[in-house]
This record gives structure tokens, C-alpha cells and sequence, in this order.
């Protein structure tokens, strides 16, 4: 029978790429929850996305307005044709404030968790989560509910709460959290269309406003693009496959770690000739403490360029001073035969992508 998925943030980065999969892949109709504030936003919303997923979607899919802060948030939605809902929907900025996380990000999917309990007809709802819930903790990471650690920013502590209030339902419902890791490109040709820290801190070290790396070069980065996520995704959304926990990377061994990845760039930047002008060093390893320092310093000088350019960067940089290694062994069952993306060669082609496009200001410049 012909189900319905609800993708809540359907109008974020993956959830656009996951409602184009699930119309390629499948026959479900897609109900696309979007946050937005008045009729007018969720009118530009429904164009943007019918722009995007293409005039054969319409019959498929309906764009409804879904604020997850608000409690009637879902109300328009009929439960008992939902069969698979994905929870896309996040503040997703490191640097959130933590009542906005506890509002949108922890206690909208408690209201989300609610709703899945009132579909009758509810299949599977998968949480989106990140590799960073597991917070601060160092080693292996395996793929199950994970106690509170500490979190180095409002971020992950939010997904990690959110995960708990998913799986707090399990055996009642059946839910998944799939923990996603850093997606540095749409695909394997490196195209990016998501700016994050991974691209904000290599943009610091190509125009020189870095000369410190922060971390231990040997903490492993496990990176990802959104056309795998999105498959992976795809997958566990099936109901024959079992619930529970994923980590959606690729598998340890083939893990690069901060010191390779960096290695890799800076073998990129060396052939640019706008980079040789510049004549400058490779970064020096910096311990955290004197990584500290720097931030202090940094904030004393409130608005400038490097101001602003650390402080996407600072929320997520002590995490590279504690090596974990995400397990993913539940993924290799669910998916025999799965192909993540080479992490040295993906490094490679979206520093390439990043140069061409001096971090997307190309892009936009052209009209
Ligand atoms: N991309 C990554 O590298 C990555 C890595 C790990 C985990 N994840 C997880 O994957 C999920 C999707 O990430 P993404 O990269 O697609 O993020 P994104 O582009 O920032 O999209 C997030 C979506 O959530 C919506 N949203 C924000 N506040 C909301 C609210 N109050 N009610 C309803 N919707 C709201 C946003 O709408 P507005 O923009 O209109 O507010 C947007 O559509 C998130 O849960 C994120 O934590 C992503």
C-alpha cells in the first residue's frame, strides 16, 4: 500500500535532498514540513521547494507550515495516513543559544514524538541526529543510547537530548536516530552548497587569518556527503530493516584523521597561484590551552574579521582535542556492500570546488 512520509525541515539542506530521494526512490507521497512564520514565508517556501523537487512532484507531495516551538505544530497533518516521518528539523548553528536549542531542537521533538504516537499507521520515525551527541567523550563510539558526558556546545547537547527523547519511546514505537557525521559536499565532485565549520576553518588557513591548528592531529574526522546521507537514509527508512541506532559514515578504517585531512588541503592551496602570493606557512600545531588564549584574544577584538570568522570555528574546535572512533557496525548489516565516500579524495576535490568558488562568493556573484 502507498504510504505517506512526513519530513519535518524539509526545507533545509538534507531535508530537500530527502524528499528528491524518496520521490526518485519509492512511491510514497511526501508531506514537506516547513517552519514559517506567516502565510507569505510559507508561500516562498512551497515555491523554492517546487522549484527544486520539479513539476512531476506536485501530485506526490504538499508543503505544509510546521513550527516545531509551537505546540499545535503539526496539527494540519492527517495521522492516520502517515506511515514514516524523518525529523530533519534543527537549529543546526554550533553556536545556538541553549533556550533556542531546548525549544526548537529538544522539546520540538518531544512534540514530534507526540504526534508519532497519535499515527496509528506509523512505520518507522527517524531522528537525524550527529556523531557529536556522544559529546565528550573520547574512543569508541558504538552505536546505542549514550549517556551525558558533557557536550562542548548547545548543539550537541540538544541532539543528544533530542535522541532521548526519541528513544525513549522505543519498544513503544519504532523509532531510529541516525547519527549523521560533518557533510563537506553534496557529492563526490565536491560542489558545496551548505557552509559549515569544516569550510569556515579551511577558508581562515587559505587567506591566512589562521596560523594555529587547533586539536590532536590524530583525532579521527569522520566526513561525509549529502547524496550518501541521503541514501543511507533512504535505506533505514525501510521498515524490514531493524530500528535502533546508526552511525552514517564510513567505516573507521577508512576514517582520515585531522592531520591528513589538513595535510591534504594544504597540498591543494600549494598549487593555487593566489595562495603561493600569499607566501604563507602551514599552520602550527597548538595545544588547547594556548588555543584558549587565542580565543580570548579574539574576543577582544569584538566584530573584526577574524572575530567573526573564529566564532563559527571556536564551538566545535575542542572537539578535535578528543579522538573518538564512531563504530558503525549496524550500518554495515543494514546495508551489505554500502560505498562511503574516500575522505582524502573527497577533501581534495571540495578544496579544489572551495578555491574555484572562493567559498561560494562566485556562485553568487554570477547572476
Ligand atoms: N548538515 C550536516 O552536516 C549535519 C551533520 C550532522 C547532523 N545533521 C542533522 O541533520 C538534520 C538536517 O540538517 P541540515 O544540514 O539539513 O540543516 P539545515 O539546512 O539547517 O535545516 C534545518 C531545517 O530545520 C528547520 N527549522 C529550524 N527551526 C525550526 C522550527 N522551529 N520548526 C520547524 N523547523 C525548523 C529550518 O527551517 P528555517 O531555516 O526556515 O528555520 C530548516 O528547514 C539536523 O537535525 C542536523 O542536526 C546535519
Amino acid at each position: 500500500m502507498r504510504g505517506t512520509t512526513v519530513i519535518t525541515g524539509a526545507d533545509g539542506y538534507l531535508g530537500r535532498q530527502l524528499a528528491a530521494a524518496l520521490l526518485a526512490d519509492g512511491d510514497d507521497d511526501l508531506v514537506l514540513a516547513v517552519r514559517a512564520d506567516d502565510s507569505s514565508e510559507l508561500a516562498a517556501k512551497k515555491e523554492r521547494l517546487d522549484q527544486r523537487l520539479g513539476p512531476q512532484a506536485r501530485s506526490r507531495t504538499r508543503v505544509v507550515a510546521a513550527d516545531l516551538s509551537r505546540d499545535d505544530a503539526l496539527a494540519d497533518i492527517d495521522t492516520r495516513s502517515v506511515t514514516r516521518i524523518v525529523h530533519a528539523a534543527a537549529v543546526t548553528r554550533f553556536n545556538v543559544e541553549r533556550d533556542l536549542a531546548q525549544r526548537v531542537n529538544v522539546d520540538g521533538t518531544a512534540r514530534l514524538r507526540a504526534f508519532a504516537a497519535r499515527c496509528d499507521n506509523l512505520q518507522r520515525l527517524a531522528m537525524l541526529s550527529t556523531l557529536y551527541a556522544a559529546g565528550r567523550r573520547r574512543g569508541d563510539v558504538h552505536e546505542e543510547r549514550l549517556d551525558d558526558v558533557g557536550f562542548v556546545n548547545h548543539y550537541e547537547w540538544s541532539k543528544w537530548a533530542a535522541e532521548e527523547e526519541v528513544l525513549g519511546a522505543a519498544g513503544e514505537l519504532p523509532v531510529s536516530v541516525l547519527r549523521l557525521p560533518t557533510l563537506v559536499a553534496d557529492d563526490d565532485g565536491g560542489q558545496v552548497t551548505q557552509y559549515n565549520a569544516f569550510h569556515n576553518t579551511l577558508k581562515l588557513f587559505y587567506y591566512g587569518l589562521l596560523s594555529l591548528l587547533p586539536g590532536d592531529g590524530a583525532t579521527p574526522l569522520s566526513l561525509a556527503t549529502a547524496s550518501f546521507t541521503a541514501s543511507a537514509v533512504t535505506r533505514l527508512l525501510d521498515p524490514a530493516i531493524a530500528d535502533g541506532v546508526y552511525h552514517i559514515c564510513p567505516d573507521p578504517a577508512d576514517t582520515a584523521t585531522l592531520d591528513q585531512l589538513v595535510d591534504t588541503a594544504f597540498t591543494v592551496f600549494e598549487r593555487d597561484p593566489g595562495f603561493q602570493r600569499r607566501g604563507l606557512m602551514r599552520p602550527l600545531p597548538c595545544d588547547q590551552e594556548s588555543f584558549e588564549d587565542l580565543l580570548s584574544a579574539a574576543d577582544l577584538l569584538r566584530g573584526g574579521p577574524i572575530n567573526q570568522s573564529l566564532s563559527s570555528v571556536s564551538p566545535f574546535a575542542h572537539q578535535l582535542y578528543l579522538p573518538k572512533t564512531f563504530r558503525n557496525d549496524a550500518l554495515r548489516a543494514a546495508w551489505p556492500g554500502y560505498t562511503a565516500p574516500d575522505p582524502l579524495a573527497l577533501a581534495e576535490t571540495t578544496c579544489l570546488r572551495l578555491i574555484e568558488s572562493k567559498w561560494g562568493r562566485r556562485t553568487q556573484e554570477t547572476p
